[in-house]
């Protein structure tokens, strides 16, 4: 460690004399910080003890007195205290306690998470558009499926490269739980059309305008299109018995209920539009067991995809606590019958 200058020598004994002026005391202070030099914290002291002089109301300097006074095992005199507590009652409510939620929740990403979601999802990432909060929401509800024994097979309509159903699959085989059938319905030839006024994104945007320029026929497009082939591939590296696999293609207005299982456990939405959210409420929603779990990927994100689940809900007043999974996703546990 560096030595003191003969000119600091002379400043600390000042200080620790009492003597010092309190622009002394800090340029002392920010000469040997400066310089890597330890400042003890009975040095500290004097210089907080000048600065309260100065300013008596300074609460950060008030509680940093009181934090060095009780490291060294001083007494914190009663007035001291209670500015402390004073300002501390007045900082706490002054915190934009929302937006320090918001950097928490950035700051924390998934480590409150179990690391084999985390390592799941992390492999999922290629094959799904969900967010990490929806691959969660799913996670958990395969396990809740299972520890509640809700009978019934897993349903997704609209699996694009089916890395929801992979993670599905791939808990279930980790679980060792691998007698529910999969059910994963698209037309396997990307979005159909949208309807021009009810499908429009959460900004205002109208699907339709996106969907055009991608079209290649009424009932496909190159937007989130992945072949039944591909989804077939990327299922069967799971390890989940395949002649439990079944893959529906077409469009879910014409394959729903048709080909649908009589009883689910779990019921994922993701085909984005009104219509064929509506067709998917209206056919399978009743075939959810109770206690099953309901989960919608579009909620938030497009105008038409809540409002069929919302007039659905209206036209048969269910109950249903739909718990917002992030800006878009919403999740519920079917209480009632339809
Ligand atoms: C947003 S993607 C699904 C994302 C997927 N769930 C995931 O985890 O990444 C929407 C899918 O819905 C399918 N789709 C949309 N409308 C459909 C309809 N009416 N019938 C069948 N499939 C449909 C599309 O082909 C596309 O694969």
């Amino acid at each position: 460690m560096e030595k003191l200058t003969k000119e600091e020598a002379e400043q600390v004994s000042r200080l620790l004399g009492g003597r010092s002026t309190l622009g002394e005391g800090l340029q002392l202070y920010n000469a040997l910080i400066g310089r890597g030099i330890a400042f003890p914290l009975e040095w500290e002291e004097k210089v907080l003890e000048l600065c309260i002089a100065e300013d008596p109301e300074r609460g950060d300097i008030l509680q940093r007195y009181r934090h060095v006074l009780m490291s060294l095992g001083k007494p914190v005199p009663a007035g001291i205290e209670s500015r402390c507590a004073a300002f501390a009652k007045k900082s706490e409510y002054g915190t934009d306690h929302q937006q320090a939620a918001a950097q928490y929740h950035q700051r924390t990403g998934l480590s409150d998470t179990e690391s084999e979601f985390r390592e799941l999802a992390e492999r999922m990432r290629p094959f799904t558009m969900t967010s990490f909060e929806r691959m969660y929401a799913l996670f958990k509800a395969v396990e809740f499926i299972e520890a509640a024994k809700i009978s019934g097979d897993i349903v997704e309509c609209g699996v694009w490269r089916g890395g929801s159903m992979m993670l599905v699959a791939h808990l279930l085989v980790k679980l060792r739980r691998t007698s529910r059938s999969l059910y994963l319905f698209d037309t396997y030839e990307g979005l159909p059309r949208p309807d021009e006024s009810k499908d429009v994104d959460i900004w205002g945007n109208r699907a339709i305008d996106g969907w055009r320029p991608r079209r290649t026929g009424d009932e496909s497009s190159y937007w989130a299109n992945a072949s039944l082939d591909e989804v077939r591939a990327n299922m069967l590296t799971t390890g989940y018995p395949p002649e439990r696999l079944h893959f529906v293609k077409g469009m879910v207005e014409d394959t729903i209920p048709e080909s649908a299982p009589g009883q689910i456990a779990l019921l994922r939405l993701d085909t984005d539009w009104y219509e064929s959210t509506r067709h998917e409420m209206q056919h399978l929603f009743p075939r959810l067991s109770l206690n099953g779990v309901l989960i919608i990927d579009d909620y938030g994100h497009f105008a038409g995809a809540r409002r069929a689940v919302d007039e659905y809900v209206a036209e048969h007043a269910l109950p249903l606590l739909l718990h917002r999974i992030d800006y878009s996703g919403r999740m519920a546990i079917k209480i009632a019958r339809a």
